[in-house]
């Protein structure tokens, strides 16, 4: 990297400086090293540490920021720290910039909780860095867009996500009749977003017609205006849900980014005592993303061996991120389906007690194909019962108080 052009005058610095919504700071020991990356990326007035403990010592304001680690930070010992950083200032994203950059010290550096790796020698563009500086910086405004300022002083809503690693499970119809569950029963409002941006059949399942979608909360977004988000979500008028479907149109799903998404889950905390999440049956950045943000998350799994064996890979990728742990519960789709496995080798398999078993029931496939959720359609039925107690479960863990009526459905 250039420290002056020939001509004497100093290089573009990071463009968007001064108009971003998060600082960027720069951690490297050498003394010439720290003041060249300052003036590529912070230009006047930017902090700079010269250890991984300065910054973690002058980290304190919660604002989100983007440290950039020099070039001897680049091995073992000088990232190895970032973790311990990370977990005591979670609104610090890093970006690691490094002379060379081989698969295993990416890989390392990942693993360590850097956010970003790139390599950047003397001559290089720095184009590159400065779109990871943004593009973590923004992914650290996201995360940060939890209830903050003049928001109610009531706890942010709590994040439920129904995931599988394949299709046709059941993530739909869980994440729909438990939403509808929890809306009928609760005080604060519950709302569903549809995650599944390409394939999404939410609208479908809850039969409404998607007037404004996950596209136009991808737009409204950056006005960072909560009220405008709360008119946006449509209401399922039936249960009081609030609903934030897929796009109309798949190919612009693409267009939602990682980020976009976050932010509008984020945002729907404020006013949201409950957001269920129907997610797609991926691992991808956003799916990942909302993954970590979760309180909750729901593995789906139907009782075939191919099931199974996805959602045990899925656990191994969870368990290498981290995530596993107290956040998971297993749900058993069509527990008594006539198949010859057992729920206990099921149990077995994964490590993990089928918590919440569903059965298979004919009044599921009547309801979908009606477009009300089966807990509305028919009640009584032995799934609509099943949800129901996924339902109970969730109110009773937050403290809700429940009418009496309600304990019929409790088996
Ligand atoms: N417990 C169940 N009993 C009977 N049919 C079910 C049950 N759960 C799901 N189904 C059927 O399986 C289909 C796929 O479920 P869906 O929720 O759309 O899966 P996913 O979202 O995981 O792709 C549904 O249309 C429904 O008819
Ligand atoms: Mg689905």
């Amino acid at each position: 990297m250039k420290l002056m052009e020939s001509d004497g005058s100093t290089p573009s610095t990071f463009p968007a400086l001064g108009d971003t919504a998060y600082d960027v700071v720069v951690v490297e020991p050498d003394a010439l090293r720290r003041s060249k990356l300052v003036m590529l990326v912070g230009g006047k007035g930017s902090r700079s540490f010269e250890s991984v403990a300065a910054l973690a010592e002058a980290a304190t304001s919660g604002t989100p920021t983007v440290a950039v680690f020099g070039p001897s930070l680049a091995d073992d010992e000088g990232f190895g720290p970032v973790a311990a950083l990370t977990d005591d200032h979670p609104e610090v994203g890093v970006v690691l910039v490094a002379d060379q950059l081989t698969t295993a010290l990416l890989q390392k550096a990942l693993r360590s909780g850097v956010r970003d790796a790139v390599v950047l020698s003397d001559d290089d563009d720095p184009e590159e860095l400065f779109t990871a500086i943004a593009r973590v910086g923004s992914w650290m405004v996201a995360l940060g867009t939890r209830p903050v300022g003049n928001a109610p002083a009531i706890a942010p809503g709590k994040v439920i996500v129904c995931f599988s690693t394949k299709g046709g499970v059941g993530k739909s119809v869980l994440s729909t009749n438990l939403a509808v569950a929890l809306a009928q029963r609760s005080e604060r409002p519950v709302a569903i977003v549809d995650a599944d941006l390409q394939f999404g059949d939410v609208a479908v399942l809850l039969g409404v017609t998607p007037e404004r979608t996950v596209m136009d909360a991808a737009a409204a977004i950056h006005h960072d205006d909560p009220e405008l988000m709360r008119a946006l979500v449509m209401k399922h008028e039936a249960s009081g849900l609030l609903v934030l479907p897929a796009p109309v149109e798949p190919s612009t799903a693409d267009q939602i980014r990682p980020e976009d998404m976050l932010a509008i889950v984020n945002s729907m905390r404020n006013f949201c005592g409950t957001i269920v999440i129907d997610m797609p049956p991926r691992f991808d950045d956003m799916v990942l993303a909302l993954l970590e943000i979760a309180d909750e998350v729901l593995l789906v799994a139907s009782m075939d061996i191919p099931s199974i064996k996805n959602l045990k890979v899925g656990m191994q990728t969870l368990d290498l991120l981290s995530l596993a742990g107290p956040k998971l519960r297993l749900v058993l789709n069509r527990a008594n389906a006539r198949v010859k496995l057992d729920v206990k080798d099921v149990e077995k398999a994964l490590g993990l007690d089928a918590q919440f078993p569903i059965p298979s029931d004919i009044a599921v496939p009547q309801a979908v194909n009606r477009g009300v959720p089966v807990v509305l359609d028919n009640p009584r039925s032995p799934s609509a019962r099943a949800f129901e107690d996924i339902a109970t479960q969730f109110l009773a863990e937050a403290g809700v108080e429940e009418p009496g009526k309600r304990r019929r459905f409790s088996r």
